[in-house]
């Protein structure tokens, strides 16, 4: 039963795996390096937003030696736009583990993958079976669905998901594991989508225990989403005489670690009055209000940042000054790209 799954499955890639740049054709062993590289890049991020940032990094550093002799700022600065910072940071770590601690080579197991910094569980189980032919099951969110279908599992995601790693396990072929794992990302990524699945063109159609009912969208069965609260903050746009704007760097643990920011206020569930907001500024100026309100919406809460635009005439405290126009030279998050835009709206 478990080969036969596995031979369809397999048959089905070969003639409709998507040619992506980290893979290989014709069965040539692909580079850890840049299964590893473009496993992280994938983690909450899409394939179609990944592959030009994958192209452009590998151009960059072709392989662990030169991510690791790179600067954590590089880094950051061309993963701008992909979000979830950590894993630039722990990338560029893990970079220099590799580099420095085991001779440029990536360990071949789970086990030795997921000790290194920024790869967890699944992601150590993706590079063991398509960089090293490991037989072990990679379960992401797609790879759930598909499994969820295809054995009517009812248990509800997120937390579940013990018993579907163990039903991926007896699944894996000891032959090309690594195909058959991204045979499940791509049948979950093209045909067994959250919604409107293609289960007539599915290899496993026939087995698929909810499609065969005709209830494949009902899984996998969801635990409700928790409501993410919302905070609210005040930026300053600190501007000086020559119209250099005041930039700050951010601790580098926590959210956007390390990444350059706007100054603003704590960010906080309770609205801010002026007053208060000004005690936090990094300056004293006569600061005007910018009409509407920044929204970004982060992992576990929502941001509503309002903006100060200020030209304080005293030195304000630590920062760097940077010239509008030099604006993207700096690793600045998204959610501060938008105050930017907000403030050249209004001017
Ligand atoms: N999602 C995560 N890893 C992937 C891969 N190697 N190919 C396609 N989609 C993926």
């Amino acid at each position: 039963m478990a080969a036969d799954l596995s031979r369809r499955l397999l048959a089905w890639y070969d003639g409709h795996a998507r040619a992506l740049p980290w893979r290989t054709v014709g069965g040539g062993r692909p580079d850890p390096y840049r299964v590893w590289v473009s496993e992280v890049m994938l983690q909450q991020t899409t394939v179609a937003t990944v592959v030009p940032y994958f192209n452009r990094f590998i151009e960059r550093w072709p392989d662990v030696g030169a991510l690791a002799r790179a600067s954590l700022d590089d880094v950051l600065h061309a993963w701008q736009g992909l979000g979830y910072y950590a894993r630039a940071r722990n990338l560029h770590a893990c970079a220099r583990v590799v580099a420095q601690e085991k001779g440029g080579r990536f360990p071949d197991s789970e086990e030795g993958l997921g000790a290194l910094p920024g790869i967890g569980t699944y992601t150590a189980a993706a590079i063991a079976a398509i960089a090293f032919s490991r037989r072990v099951a990679a379960v992401d969110g797609n790879v759930a669905r598909v499994l969820a279908r295809l054995f009517a599992v009812d248990d509800p995601l997120p937390g579940g998901g013990a018993r579907l790693r163990s039903l991926a396990r007896d699944l894996v072929p000891a032959r090309r594991p690594g195909d058959f794992a991204q045979a499940m990302m791509d049948l979950g990524a093209t045909l067994c989508t959250p919604s409107r699945p293609d289960c007539g063109r599915c290899p496993w159609s026939s087995a698929c225990v909810a499609g065969r009912a005709g209830k494949a969208e009902a899984y996998p069965v969801r635990r409700p989403a928790k409501a993410k609260p919302v905070r609210r903050g005040v930026a300053f746009w600190t501007l000086r005489a020559d119209g250099c704007l005041l930039l700050r760097r951010r601790p580098e643990n926590g959210l956007l670690g390390g990444m350059m920011e706007v100054p603003s206020t704590d960010w906080r569930a309770g609205e801010w009055t002026f007053a208060e907001a000004r005690r936090q500024a990094p300056a004293t100026a006569r600061w005007r209000r910018v009409p509407g309100v920044v929204r970004h919406t982060f992992t576990h809460f929502h941001l509503e940042l309002s903006v100060l635009v200020g030209r304080p005439k005293a030195a304000a405290t630590a920062g760097v000054w940077c010239r509008p126009s030099r604006l993207g030279d700096y690793a600045l998050p998204t959610v501060m790209k938008k105050v930017a835009r907000l403030v050249a709206q209004s001017s």
